[in-house]
């Protein structure tokens, strides 16, 4: 749907100002270089030459054709804004102060036909009007069919309507009424994307006759209720205060990601090891009974030692096989990340978790993924880096032997916990 420039401008003002101002120039140089280039290519295929030649001239003749409407839309926006009065609704948006040479700068039409959000300040709103009678009318024709007559929803289609005080149920009725915290995103989706399969064909007028209809439908407006771009901010919606800024990022994680405490242990307990490195932790779903097991074992062997099965011939192999890592990775105290991330820690760790190390997209996705670093995964990377990984940048072909890879694996264990 584009609209007619009167209708849009005095909107956009300044903004369309200075777009329409930056355009005759981009158009010039735009035009300009596709002749060069065009050119270019008639010198070196003649055949092509003459219809490339038909085509440059097509092109000049349409950019001639957009510099002169940008100008057209230039005087209009000048006389618009000074009409305006400078009470305009929007502010401009920020305009990039260099070109780089590329594409065109968009027309104020395709601006304008992307630009129809409507913000919970009733920002973006064009004027209008309409009633519940007429939303009513409306409703039945192009919603009701999926909606129902009454917002109530047909079979599975979304209901509009009702489920007040059913926010905190275990299955809770979320609806336009009991759940949306804002008018505007009512006004926003029914004008953006309703009739399901035919979005945008709804006028102005018609959205807010709807919206006063489903607001009706809620029992949160009487029947000869209009709604209108000037009454629109007045209106709060049942929700509004049901949102709250999610700010566990700062008041609850730190909570849980704190170091564990590895000191003062009671006499007699040495720490040798993390509980989730030694794989103390069943990986899979088990029976009560062996759970309690497992829980047995573990309140042994903290009252006597937490002891690796390490081979110490076993760690000496591994420090030798660490030698081909050793380019590129360190271990054990003050080690830092270089060409790789340091391994400190490494089994049992989040796979890609080391912070400050830029990691390719791969172990991006398995951090995100939450992968972690058991014996498994790293005796499959360590055999083929490339095949585990797929796009790691880590550049080592793999072990041949598969006691490397142990050895490799217990040394990882013992070095920089
Ligand atoms: C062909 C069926 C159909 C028609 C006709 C239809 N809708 Fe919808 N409507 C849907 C579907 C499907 C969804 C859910 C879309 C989604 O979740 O992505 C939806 C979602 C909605 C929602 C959001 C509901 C929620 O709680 O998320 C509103 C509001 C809405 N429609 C209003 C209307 C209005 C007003 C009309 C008439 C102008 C209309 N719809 C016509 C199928 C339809
Ligand atoms: C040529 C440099 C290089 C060599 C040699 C190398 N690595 Fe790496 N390693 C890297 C890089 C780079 C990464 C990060 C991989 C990525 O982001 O794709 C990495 C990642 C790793 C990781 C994953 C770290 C994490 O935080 O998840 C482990 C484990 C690892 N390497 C072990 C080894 C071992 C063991 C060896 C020796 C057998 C070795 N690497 C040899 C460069 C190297």
């Amino acid at each position: 749907m584009s609209k007619s420039p009167n209708l849009f401008l005095p909107a956009l003002g300044g903004a369309a100002l200075i777009l329409g101002a930056g355009y005759g120039i981009a158009t010039n140089q735009w035009a300009d270089s596709k002749v060069t280039a065009m050119e270019s290519t008639v010198a070196a295929a003649k055949a092509e030459a003459e219809k490339v030649a038909e085509m440059a001239s097509a092109e000049v003749a349409r950019a001639t054709e957009l510099e002169a409407r940008a100008l057209e839309i230039q005087n209009e926006a000048k006389r618009q804004l000074a009409s305006a009065g400078g009470a305009l609704i929007r502010e401009p948006a920020p305009v990039a102060a260099e070109g780089y040479g590329l594409g065109r700068t968009a027309l104020p039409e395709e601006i304008a036909a992307w630009d129809v959000d409507v913000l919970p300040d009733g920002r973006g709103l064009p004027e209008g009007r309409g009633d519940v009678f007429t939303g009513e009318e409306v409703f039945a024709e192009i919603c009701a069919s999926c909606h129902g007559d009454f917002a109530e929803g047909v079979d599975n289609w979304p209901v509009l309507a009702g489920g007040f005080d059913t926010l905190d149920d275990k299955d809770p009725v979320k609806t336009v009424g009991s759940y949306w915290p804002y008018l505007s995103t009512v006004w926003d989706y029914v004008h953006r994307s309703m009739p399901f399969g035919n979005a945008q064909t709804v006028t102005a007028d018609e959205t807010y006759a709807i919206v006063a209809y489903i607001l009706y439908s809620n029992d949160m407006v009487d029947e000869d209720f209009e709604l209108s771009h000037e009454n629109f901010r007045e209106f709060t919606m049942y929700n509004a205060d049901g949102f709250i800024v999610d700010d566990r990022a700062e008041t609850e994680y730190p909570i849980w990601r704190t170091e564990p405490c590895m000191e003062n242990c009671k006499d007699g307990v040495e720490i040798t090891m993390r509980a989730s490195v030694l794989d103390v932790t069943p990986e899979e779903e088990t029976g009560m009974a062996e759970e309690e097991d497992h829980a047995a074992t573990e309140v042994a062997s903290t009252d006597t030692t937490v002891v690796a099965a390490a081979d110490p011939a076993l760690i000496e192999a591994g420090e030798k096989a660490f030698k081909k890592c050793q380019a590129c990775h360190q271990i054990g105290e003050g080690a830092a990340n270089k060409t790789g991330p340091h391994l400190n820690g490494i089994m049992g760790r989040t796979i890609g978790g080391m912070d400050g190390f830029s990691y390719s997209n791969v172990f991006k996705a398995a951090a995100e993924e939450g992968q972690v670093w058991d014996e498994e995964a790293m005796t499959a990377f360590l055999t083929k880096p490339r095949d585990y990984m797929e796009g790691t940048k880590m550049a080592f072909a793999g072990f041949k032997k598969p006691e490397d890879i142990d050895a490799i694996i217990a040394y990882l264990k013992s070095e920089g916990r």
